[in-house]
C-alpha cells in the first residue's frame, strides 16, 4: 500500500471516528455509532499493517489474532455489571503500551539531532510519563471497581506535598534528560516516579468519586495514546488518542457538575473520605416493610409512577420485568416514568444502555434536572436497587461523604418503595435515611423476583 493510500485510508479513518462519537452521544444513533467506530478502526488498522513502514507483518498478524482472541473471550463473558472494571483494565493496556513504546522509541531513535532530537526526547519523556501514571492508575481503579482493593481513599500524611513533588522531580528529570541527550537512568526513574503517582492518584481517591476517576483515566489513556502517536511519528494515533483524550476530559467535567465537585479537588483526592459522617452512625428510626402484592395494589391507584433504577437493577437483571411492570400499567392508563441519575449504576449511561436492552422507549426516560420537580406531584417511585443517588444526606447532612452531590429527590413524592436485599449501604459505604422515612417502604429481596412478584398481581 503507498504511503498516498495510507494518509487517505487515515482521513477516512478518523471522520468516522469523529461521527463515532456524535452517534453515541444519543441513545437513538448510539449503534450507528457504534459501527462507524468498527468501520473506522478496520480501516486504521489495515492501512497501518499493510502501509509501507509496516515490517513483521506475521508477527504484527499473530499477536492480532492472540490478543483479539483473548478479547474476544473475556469480552462474551463480561457481565453488565463487570463492564466498569473492563474499560478500566483496558485503559491500563494502552498506559502500559504508551511506556513500552516510548523505551523502544528511546533505545532506537534513530539519527536526529539538534531541535528534532530535543523534540523527540520530550515526546518520549512525557509518552512514558503518561503512560506510567495511567497504567497503575487504571490498575488501582480496576481493583476499586472489583471490591479487591478497600474503596476507601489512602490518606497518606502529606499527599498533596509528595503529588507536587512527583511532578517537580519528574519535570527536573525531563530538563536533564534533554540536556543530556537522553538518559536510560532518568527514564526508568520517571517512569518509576509515574507508576507510584498513578498509583497514590487514584488510590487517594475516595469511593464516591470513583465515577469521574473511570472517565479520568479514560481521557488519560488517549493523551497516552496520542503521546505514542507523537513518537511513532503516526497521525491517525494522534488524532484518536486526541478525540478520546479530550472526550474523556468532557465527560469527566460532566460527571464533576453531576456530582457538584470540583475537578481539581477530585485529583487532588480526599473527596468520598471515610465514611464515617455523623448519619452513619445516627439512628434513624425503624423502617417499615411492604409486600410484592401490597406494592402491585399502591401501583394500580397510582396515577403518575416514577421508576428510579440503580446498580441493583443491574446486578438482579431486573430490567425487563421493570420494562413489563411499566408496559402493564401504562395500558391502564398510568403515567410511568424514569428517572435517571447521571452516575446511577457503575458507568455513565449504565441505566440508560440497561433499559434499551428491555426495549423501553426513551421518550419516558428522563435525566435527574428533567424529573427532579416532577417529584411532588408522583404518587408511587419505585426506587430499583439504587441507594447513594437517592440518599437524602446528600443535601441534608454537610458532614456525610456524598455532601453536595445533586441526588434525586424521590422523598418529596406520596409513597417511595425501595427494592433492595437488605438494609445494607451502597457503593459510597453512606446509610441512607430515606429508608427510615414515613412515606417509605422497603420491598426486600432481589428486585427481579420482587419485580416479578408485582407482576403476578398487576
Ligand atoms: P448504589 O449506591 O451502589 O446502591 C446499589 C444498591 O443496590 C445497594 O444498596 C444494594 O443493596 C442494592 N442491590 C444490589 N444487588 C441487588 C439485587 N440483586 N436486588 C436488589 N437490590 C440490589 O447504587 P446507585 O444508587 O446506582 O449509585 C451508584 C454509586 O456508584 C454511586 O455512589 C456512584 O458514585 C458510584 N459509581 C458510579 C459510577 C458511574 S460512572 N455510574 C462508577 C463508579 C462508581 P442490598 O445489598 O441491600 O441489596
Amino acid at each position: 500500500m503507498s504511503a498516498g493510500i495510507v494518509q487517505a485510508a487515515y482521513i477516512v479513518a478518523a471522520v468516522l471516528f469523529i461521527m463515532s462519537l456524535a452517534g453515541l452521544s444519543k441513545q437513538e444513533t448510539a449503534r450507528s455509532g457504534n459501527y462507524y467506530g468498527i468501520a473506522g478502526m478496520a480501516i486504521a488498522l489495515i492501512a497501518t499493517i499493510f502501509g509501507p513502514e509496516s515490517q513483521g507483518t506475521v508477527w504484527v498478524i499473530i499477536a492480532m489474532i492472540i490478543g483479539g482472541a483473548i478479547g474476544m473471550y473475556y469480552a462474551r463473558r463480561v457481565e453488565m455489571t463487570e463492564m466498569p472494571e473492563l474499560v478500566a483494565i483496558l485503559h491500563s493496556f494502552v498506559g502500559m503500551a504508551a511506556v513500552l513504546v516510548g523505551f523502544n522509541t528511546y533505545f532506537d531513535h534513530g539519527d536526529l539531532s539538534g531541535v528534532m532530537l530535543n523534540i523527540h526526547l520530550v515526546e518520549i519523556f512525557l509518552g512514558v510519563f503518561i503512560g506510567a501514571v495511567t497504567f497503575t492508575g487504571s490498575v488501582v481503579a480496576f481493583g476499586k471497581l472489583r471490591g479487591s482493593i478497600s474503596s476507601k481513599p489512602l490518606m497518606l500524611p502529606h499527599r498533596h506535598k509528595l503529588n507536587l513533588a512527583a511532578v517537580v522531580v519528574s519535570f527536573l528529570l525531563m530538563v536533564a534528560f534533554v540536556k543530556a541527550e537522553g538518559s536510560t537512568i532518568a527514564l526508568i526513574v520517571v517512569a518509576l516516579i509515574a507508576f507510584a503517582f498513578g498509583y497514590h492518584l487514584v488510590a487517594s481517591i475516595g469511593g464516591a468519586d470513583m465515577p469521574v476517576v473511570v472517565s479520568m483515566l479514560n481521557s488519560y489513556s488517549g493523551w497516552a495514546a496520542a503521546a505514542a502517536g507523537f513518537m511513532l511519528a503516526n497521525d491517525l494515533l494522534i488524532v484518536t488518542g486526541a478525540l478520546v483524550g479530550s472526550s474523556g476530559a468532557i465527560l469527566s467535567y460532566i460527571m464533576c457538575k453531576a456530582m457538584n465537585r470540583s475537578f481539581i479537588s477530585v485529583i487532588a483526592g480526599g473527596f468520598g473520605t471515610d465514611g464515617s459522617s455523623a448519619a452513619a452512625d445516627e439512628d434513624h428510626g425503624e423502617h417499615q416493610e411492604a409486600s410484592a402484592e401490597e406494592v402491585a395494589e399502591m401501583l394500580k391507584d397510582a396515577r403518575s409512577v416514577v421508576i428510579t433504577p440503580g446498580y441493583g437493577m443491574a446486578v438482579a437483571q431486573a430490567q425487563y420485568p421493570v420494562h413489563e411492570i411499566t408496559e402493564k400499567l401504562r395500558k391502564k392508563g398510568v403515567d410511568v416514568r424514569f428517572g435517571i441519575h447521571p452516575v446511577a449504576g457503575r458507568l455513565p449511561g449504565h441505566m440508560n444502555v440497561l433499559l434499551a436492552e428491555a426495549k423501553v422507549p426513551y421518550d419516558i426516560v428522563l435525566e435527574m434536572d428533567e424529573i427532579n420537580d416532577d417529584f411532588s406531584e408522583t404518587d408511587v417511585v419505585l426506587v430499583i436497587g439504587a441507594n447513594d443517588t437517592v440518599n437524602p444526606a446528600a443535601m441534608e447532612d454537610p458532614n456525610s461523604p456524598i455532601a453536595g452531590m445533586p441526588v434525586l429527590e424521590v422523598w418529596k413524592s406520596k409513597h417511595v418503595i425501595v427494592f433492595k436485599r437488605s438494609m445494607n449501604t451502597g457503593y459510597a459505604g453512606v446509610q441512607n435515611p430515606l429508608f427510615f422515612k414515613e412515606n417509605s417502604q422497603m420491598l426486600f429481596g432481589d428486585a427481579k423476583d420482587s419485580c416479578n412478584k408485582i407482576l403476578e398481581h398487576i
